[in-house]
């Protein structure tokens, strides 16, 4: 059984959204049961969008801006179809007419992809945490100046080159100013406060300050006391009412959000039943971007009742590359770190740092290796425990890298 998509939009997304679909509509087809196929794609200069709402089950807007997107989305769930959409100024901008036509109509309005890219942030909200009464929301939710201001800090690179960068790697809106002025965020951080705190707040009630006047200077401030700067979106209960901003903000290094770089978005959530919770990754970029709007897709198609049965078999893999931090007591000796060394090289396991301290007669050995299999590390760690200079057994942990 084929599931019909009327695709809106071709530009960054709308082609990622087309290419994925290609990709991935049987492996949709093996857990849903029904193939997800595109009727046809309309673009601002192509298609007719009357014809091709009549041949959709779902419409998936990818346009952006205010209109028509506004006006499709409407004419689509009052004619009884699903809709998802990425568009987070028409949400940010006209969203109680929306959540209403839809529900009205009994049919989804899906936007995942809205906030935070692929970052589940409005299933989390909405969905897991339907029952918490939630306190604070903090964000990272806009890329292209997290990514500007990682780069600026990282590298040095200048405002200028890190959003040429920033554009060129798909981030930016087609006006990169409403990036930089924090309002793409401030539309993102409406649509997380309506859902978190269930009140009708629209971009015109979201104050918001952007990055362009940071600079070098304060970043490089921001390093040496160990601050992250940040262009950081807050939606808190303030009194009796609600407070929604966006501002750049030095955020001290053990915060959740103060790790966060690149074009990695993230949000925290706070609510004195659960404490906090923390969702970050990817929050702009085509291709990560395409995967939340086709992750909504599938939840508007009929969601399987129960797991189904596992569709291939894929083999167990038990012999895996880690990398690994060693710690062994040896008796200080000539000769004792060129063994142990050699034993490892022997195996093929290549250190990447060691650090030696004296106890007396005897010295401790820590070395974390590059990444190896499994098989390899143990073997080599087996033969230095029967070294007659050990004394105490090798104590291994695995090193989780980052992968990408
Ligand atoms: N321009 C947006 C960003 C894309 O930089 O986060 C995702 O909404």
């Amino acid at each position: 059984m084929r599931f019909r998509l009327g695709l809106l939009g071709h530009g960054t997304v709308g082609a990622a959204f087309h290419e994925l679909l290609e990709d991935r509509a049987e492996a949709v087809e093996a857990t849903v049961g029904m193939r997800p196929e595109l009727s046809g794609v309309l673009t601002r200069s192509r298609g007719d969008f009357a014809d091709l709402l009549e041949r959709s089950d779902l419409i998936v807007e990818l346009i952006g801006g205010l209109e028509p997107a506004r006006e499709y989305l409407l004419a689509a769930l009052r004619a009884g179809k699903h809709a998802v959409t990425a568009n987070k100024q028409v949400l940010s901008q006209h969203g109680e007419e929306l959540y209403e036509a839809a529900r009205e109509a009994g049919v989804q309005l899906r936007f995942e992809a809205a906030v935070g890219g692929v970052v589940p942030v409005i299933r989390v909200i909405h969905e897991t945490l339907a029952a918490a009464h939630i306190e604070r929301v903090h964000g990272i939710v806009n890329g292209t100046t997290n990514f500007i201001l990682s780069e600026m800090t990282r590298t040095g690179a200048s405002y200028d080159d890190a959003l040429a960068d920033a554009q060129r790697l798909g981030y930016a809106e087609a006006d990169p100013s409403e990036d930089v002025n924090g309002r793409d965020a401030a539309a993102k951080m409406a649509i997380v406060a309506r859902l978190a705190f269930g009140a009708a707040v629209s971009l015109d009630d979201v104050p918001y300050e952007g990055i362009e006047r940071v600079t070098g200077e304060d970043i490089e401030y921001a390093r040496e006391l160990g601050l992250a700067l940040k262009l950081v979106g807050s939606a808190e209960r303030v009194g009796g009412g609600l407070a929604v901003r966006v501002y750049p903000a030095f955020l001290y290094g053990e915060h959740p959000l103060a790790a966060v770089n690149g074009s990695f978005n993230a949000v925290t959530i706070e609510s004195p039943a659960i404490t906090e919770i923390t969702l970050s990754g990817p929050g702009a970029g085509g291709p990560q971007t395409a995967s939340a709007v086709l992750g909504d897709v599938i939840s508007a198609m009929i969601p399987p009742a129960t797991l189904p049965p596992p569709a291939i078999a894929l083999p167990l893999v038990t012999d895996v590359e880690s990398a690994f931090y060693m710690h062994v007591e040896v008796a200080d000796r000539p000769g004792v770190l060129a063994q142990v060394a050699e034993i490892l090289g022997l195996q093929g396991v290549s250190v990447k740092s060691v650090v030696q301290r004296g106890l007396g007669d005897n010295a401790r050995l820590v070395m974390v290796m590059h990444p190896v299999l499994e098989s390899r590390f143990d073997a080599a760690a087996g033969l230095i425990g029967r070294l007659d200079f050990v004394r105490s057994q090798p104590r291994v942990i695995r090193v989780i890298e980052e992968t990408f």
